[in-house]
Formats: structure tokens, sequence, C-alpha cells
């Protein structure tokens, strides 16, 4: 039997680790596609495009659509990207591009979020904050100060036997059903103090998870994560009694990974390449 939680140092475009449907919920932020921080993840190619970038990606929606169960839920936290080559500006779009991959995967998608991040600054002409002329129209461009959380079911709707008390103790309050379920969220970000590494994990905030598992799966419900990063949501599934599992291809983040649960008393399986490297217990 796998123990309750299990992180894996090693790529998620193969979880081999994870058997079929085996999974209720994944909850992730990949790398960005034409975001400059990310761009070596996809360097397999020459000089990876667009394209080849998503097709990066795809092999993990794959691989995500093995390992749910049907009716599981897929939650993918993305953001847009500008960039100017050879002096053209282009708008590259993610979160379309994500869904119509999930739509081609046979995906159902959900209504989703815009996280709205109170952290970027206006651009003009691209090129960052706005300077001295930032007042004159028309080069200016609207800043891209919302992410996006794209939500896909595998299948219709789950079912439970009537009055599962798993179920029912999983249960939100009104308040937080009127919070959770409107279309704009007002989250801060984090600050990235993770000494070197902060930029290329670029964490996400705890609220993101923690809404996400309490809106789309139960208690005991086993919860993914293919690009862990700094362990965000290996901590939200701790304290929300889901198990987990979860895979992060630098092997430089697994102390970062190991503090961030130290304390939560619970035992972590760290395995690399399929072997046991690892057993925590804070
Ligand atoms: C945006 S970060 C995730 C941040 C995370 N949500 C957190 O709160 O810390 C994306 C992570 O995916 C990892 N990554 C990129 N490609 C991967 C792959 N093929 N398999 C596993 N991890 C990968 C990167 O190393 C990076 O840590």
């Amino acid at each position: 039997m796998s123990p309750d939680y299990r992180v894996i140092i090693g790529d998620s475009r193969r979880m081999s680790d994870v058997t079929d449907e085996s999974v209720h919920i994944t909850v992730t932020s990949p790398p960005y596609p034409m975001v400059s921080i990310w761009d070596d993840f996809f360097a397999e190619a020459a000089a990876p495009t667009y394209n080849d970038m998503h097709e990066y990606l795809n092999e993990t929606w794959r691989e995500i659509r093995r390992v749910l169960i049907p009716s599981g839920i897929a939650c993918i936290n993305i953001g847009d990207a500008t960039r100017t080559s050879n002096g053209i500006f282009h708008l590259y779009p993610n979160h379309s591009r994500i869904i119509e991959n999930f739509e081609k995967l046979g995906f159902v998608t959900l209504p989703y979020v815009l996280w709205k991040k109170p952290t970027n600054r206006p651009h003009y002409k691209g090129k960052g904050a706005f300077l001295g002329s930032g007042f004159l129209p028309p080069n200016a461009y609207v800043t891209l100060d919302m992410e996006y959380i794209l939500i896909f079911r595998k299948g219709p709707p789950r079912s439970f036997p009537p009055k599962d008390p798993r179920r029912y103790d999983s249960k939100f309050t009104k308040k937080q059903r009127d919070e959770w379920f409107s279309q704009v969220w007002k989250v801060p970000g984090v600050r990235q103090d993770l000494d070197g590494l902060e930029r290329r994990v670029a964490a996400f905030p705890e609220e993101i998870p923690r809404r996400l598992i309490r809106m789309f799966s139960i208690l005991g419900d086993v919860v993914l994560d293919p690009f862990l990063g700094s362990g965000t949501t290996l901590k939200v599934a701790m304290d929300l009694d889901r198990k987990f599992v979860g895979y992060e291809k630098l092997s430089q983040l697994a102390d970062i990974i190991r503090r961030r649960v130290e304390s939560s008393g619970k035992q972590v399986e760290f395995l690399e390449h399929g072997r046991v490297v690892d057993e925590l217990v804070g």
C-alpha cells in the first residue's frame, strides 16, 4: 500500500509511480510558456517555440488524464505572456491553448477563476513600468495582472452514495461558497524568499490550493501536483486531511519541500527515480 504522502523527484511527463485512476484531484501551476524565467525547461528543442512549450506541458496533461479517476478534477494555474521578438510585440494566451489541449484530451472545461494579483505594474510598449510618457496615448498596453485557474473534469460529475459521511464532513459554509465560487479572486501573491531558487519556483499562496481542494475534493481524497515547486500543494493537502502525490524535476528543491512539511508530524516518502531515498517524520 502506498504511504499517504509521496514526493517524487522526477519528471511528471512520465508518472510511472502513480497507478491509473488513483487520483481524485490535480492542483498545479506549471512553468509558463514564453515567460523567460522558465525558458530552459523547454529547451529540449534548440530554440523552443510556443508550440514546443505547450507540447512539453501536454505530455504531463496526458498523464493527468491517465491517473485521474473518472470524474476527477484538474485545476491549472497559468498566466498569459507577452514577448517582443525582432521588434514585433506578441501576446501568448497560454490559458486558451491549455483549454484547447485539455478539450482535445476529452476533458470537460468548467468555468474558470480569474486570480487578480495586485502585484504587477503597468507596461509601456511592453517595456516594463510606465515611464514619464506613460500618460500619453496611444502606445501603452494593458497590464497582465490576472492569472487563470482553469478547471477541467474527466467525464461526468462524480456520484456518491446517499448521505456519504465523508462528503458531508467536507462541506463548506455559505460565506465560503459565495466567495470561492465567484469568478474573480483577489488573493495577494507570496513573497518569494527562497534563496536563489525563488525565481524558478514562483510559488502560489496557500490560499489558492486551499480553496480548490476544498471546492473539488472530499476528506481522504488523493491530490496530485505534477509541478510541485516548493511544496505548497503538499502542505495544504496535509492541512486538509487529503492524501498526496507530487513530482518535482529539480532535485535542489527536495530540501525546501522537506522544510515546508517537517512540522506537520506526518510521514512523507521521498523517492528519486522510483527509489525511496528518505522518509521524513516531522
Ligand atoms: C510554477 S513552479 C510551481 C510552484 C508551486 N506551485 C509552489 O507553490 O511552489 C513549476 C515547477 O515545475 C517544475 N517542473 C518543470 N518541469 C517539470 C517536469 N517535467 N516534471 C516535474 N517538475 C517540473 C519546476 O522545477 C518548478 O519547480
